[in-house]
């Protein structure tokens, strides 16, 4: 399918909307495999996101947003449909204050767009606690928000008060209480984008802030692989256990199919080694899932979104039957 081009043209119109046709999508993504998308925008303004979002549904054509790319993997035959990006402009944060003057709690205000490693720093410089947890997280704070994003038993449900979000029907505000927040879940309503938190944040000490996020780092290099193409955890934690430990103990690291691998450092993540596709990744993916199965019985989750497919497989996985070079 390609974009009729009337539609590009009134899309092009739109103030703060940059147009591209057959787009890349692996340059936006962190692992860096898949195909194209018919169309990529992105997107300046709140008034032109809306109008965007109305002339593609009504023109009936799939769309998907993306953030910072970590945690999808875009099928090896791309998008059949438009992917929207937040530009620039929404990648704000409301005035800190000094770290001197910080009141106990403080209520910030900050676009979606923002990367939540660079926030976490950006708030502890301002003597703000609550966002240690996000430190090494390679995501925006929308993407975030929108699969409640956690580490080290804390996750972003514990700091949105209120989501600003945009539909095709126009802007809202909805307080974290309307919310169905669970593990990596919030809940969104379909068809939506977040386009600002209200975070809660609490006062502390910048020093001891910063001492905990470098703790915290240094944790997270000794046990997730790092310098390294991969998409964040690969399958859910099940209910009391690890994904990791169960890859592990079914002895899948290291096993590689085609250009993927499964890390050798957490084998809940999956390397691109420089030039695997979706799927050899989905492959792999597969094989792990079936590993733990046969070892322990329990089916894993994905926490990875398929942009351009659907899970369920192993059997009836249509990205993996066409595959270029499916070599598992
Ligand atoms: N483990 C192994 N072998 C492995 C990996 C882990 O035995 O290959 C063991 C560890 O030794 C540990 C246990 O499994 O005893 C749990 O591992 P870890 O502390 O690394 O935490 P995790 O449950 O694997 C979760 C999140 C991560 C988050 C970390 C740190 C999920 C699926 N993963 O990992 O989030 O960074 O905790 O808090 O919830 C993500 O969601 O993308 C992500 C990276």
């Amino acid at each position: 399918m390609s974009l009729p081009l009337p539609l590009a043209h009134e899309l092009r119109l739109l103030e703060g909307v940059r147009l591209w046709l057959r787009a890349p999508l692996a340059p936006f993504t962190t692992i860096g495999t898949g195909g194209k998308a018919d169309a990529l925008v992105t997107v300046d303004a709140i008034e032109s996101l809306v109008s965007v979002l109305a002339l593609v549904e009504s023109a009936d054509i799939p769309w998907m947003c993306l953030g910072a790319g970590s945690n999808v993997l875009v099928s090896d035959r791309g998008y059949p449909g438009m992917i929207v990006k937040l530009g620039d402009s929404f990648h704000y944060v409301d005035e800190l204050p000094s770290s001197s003057h910080v009141a106990e709690e403080a209520h910030l205000l900050v676009g979606a767009g923002a990367h939540l490693s660079r926030l976490a720093v950006a708030v502890a410089e301002a003597g703000l606690s609550g966002l240690e947890f996000s430190c090494g997280i390679p995501g925006s704070l929308g993407g975030g928000v929108a699969m409640n994003a956690g580490a080290h038993g804390s996750c972003l449900a514990f700091r949105v008060l209120e989501l600003e979000v945009v539909s095709a029907e126009g802007r809202r505000v909805i307080p974290s209480s309307a919310l169905s927040w669970g593990y990596r879940h919030c809940g969104l309503p379909p068809g939506s984008i977040v386009t600002a938190c209200r975070l809660a944040l609490t006062r502390g000490d910048r020093d001891a802030i910063l001492m905990h996020h470098r703790a915290l780092l240094r944790e997270r290099r000794k046990t997730q692989p790092r310098g390294v193409r991969t998409f964040g955890s690969v399958f859910k934690n099940p209910q009391g256990d690890s994904a990791g430990r169960l890859l592990d103990q079914a002895g899948l690291k290291g096993v590689r199919r085609g250009g993927a691998e499964v890390s050798t450092v957490h084998a809940n993540f999956v390397v691109n080694l420089g030039d695997a596709t979706t799927a050899d990744v989905l492959t792999l993916m597969m094989l792990m899932r079936q590993g733990v199965q046969r070892t322990t019985g329990i089916l894993l989750e994905p926490e990875v979104r398929l942009l351009g497919g659907a899970f369920p497989w192993p059997a009836d996985c249509p990205i993996l039957q066409e595959s270029p070079r499916a070599d598992g």
